[in-house]
């Protein structure tokens, strides 16, 4: 089944064609992914409005530029997967908006795909996936989430951020220091030339029982701290490697206890934050040190794209499900809703 993912549930127009008849990575026959960045970067975040004219702006062409590179015309397509949310409402009609309109003009199904399911679902795109059960941690933007998966699209919340999500507090802990927008992978950069134990920082929350987080006072002992400092650029660095090494081993600690409480041996890890590679040399460390095993996205994979809306579409419509026509999004969606795979497909 060869099935077209769109995603724009907020500054990343996403596009991919997923062909189920080709397992694991060789599967994704095409994916493209334009960022809008540069559009928002002066204004210090995401401008909902202007993500929106952006997305109708690129997503046409990108849909063909996405079709050409696979070798496919659109009547070769079986179904049209999109994001439906969460997200920011405008930007999420113009995918939903498009992938129904595609999939009325070709007659084919359309599905609507909880964004952080298709985050969840994209390291079973890479070569020897991991089976369910195993226990995910979804480390985004705007979400950090600790999750039992149960079987695909059966998700127990284990546990969450209280306050700010890992991503957004390397977002918000980079601008404090002066970084541009967006700050995350910057302040990633920036902390390779950090030495590490020059400032320490806590490390939220693991002091008592417990799989929530919270990285809010994280980012104020920053400010403190850079605010009283000297400011200078190795200075910079050193509190950049402090941040990380916090936010980093806070998750480590979780995450073995998440697969503890579990019971589960196989980690699996996406969204944004899952790119940085001190959290993923960290949690591979963890893993082996536990006999166990942690499973990752390539890093282009983490971050928001089409990929992971074709695949996660592409299951679902594979087991017989798809949505009414009409177009419907979701801009706030709790993933424990969601139905279970196999029961879609005998319901
Ligand atoms: O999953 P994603 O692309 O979008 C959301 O669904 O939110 O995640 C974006 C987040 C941003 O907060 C960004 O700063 C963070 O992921 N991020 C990183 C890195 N790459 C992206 N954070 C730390 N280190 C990185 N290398
Ligand atoms: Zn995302």
């Amino acid at each position: 089944m060869r099935v077209l993912g769109i995603e724009t549930s907020c500054d990343e127009t996403g596009v991919a064609v997923y062909d189920t008849a080709l397992a694991g990575a060789a599967g994704l026959r095409a994916h493209a992914v334009y960022s809008q960045i540069a559009l928002h970067a002066e204004y210090g975040g995401v401008v909902p409005e202007l993500a929106s004219r952006d997305h109708v702006r690129k997503l046409l062409p990108l849909v063909r530029q996405t079709l050409a590179e696979a070798g496919l015309t659109p009547s070769d397509l079986d179904g049209v997967a999109y994001t439906a949310g969460p997200g920011l409402v405008g930007a999420l009609l113009v995918g939903a908006g498009t992938a129904r309109a595609l999939a009325w003009a070709l007659e084919r199904p359309a599905v609507g795909v909880h964004h952080m399911e298709g985050h969840l679902l994209a390291p079973l795109m890479e070569d020897d996936p991991p089976e369910p059960p195993f226990v995910a941690l979804l480390v985004s933007g705007g979400h950090t989430q600790l999750v039992a998966v149960e079987a695909i699209g059966r998700y127990r919340l284990l546990g969450e951020t209280l306050d700010d999500a890992a991503g957004e507090a390397f977002d918000k802990t980079a601008k404090l220091m002066g970084l541009p927008y967006p700050g995350g992978p910057q302040l990633a950069r920036l902390a390779e030339q950090g030495r590490p134990g020059v400032y320490v920082f806590s490390r939220p929350m693991t002091d008592r029982p417990g799989l929530d987080f919270s990285f809010s006072g994280l980012k104020t002992q920053v400010l403190l701290t850079w605010r009283d400092s000297d400011q200078g650029e190795q200075t910079r660095a050193d509190i950049a490697r402090g941040f990380e090494d916090a936010v980093v081993d806070t998750l480590a600690i979780k995450c073995a206890r998440a697969l503890e409480a579990a019971g589960s041996d196989t980690l699996v890890v996406a969204g944004g934050v899952g790119a940085n590679r001190r959290l993923r040399a960290r949690l591979q460390e963890m893993a082996e040190k536990r006999g166990g095993r942690v499973c990752f996205p390539r890093p282009e994979l983490c971050t928001d794209n089409g990929a992971m809306i074709a695949f996660a579409g592409a299951l679902r419509l594979q087991a017989g499900q798809h949505d009414d026509a009409q177009v419907k999004v979701t801009p706030r969606w709790d993933m424990a809703t969601l139905s279970n795979v196999n029961q879609a497909a005998s319901s």
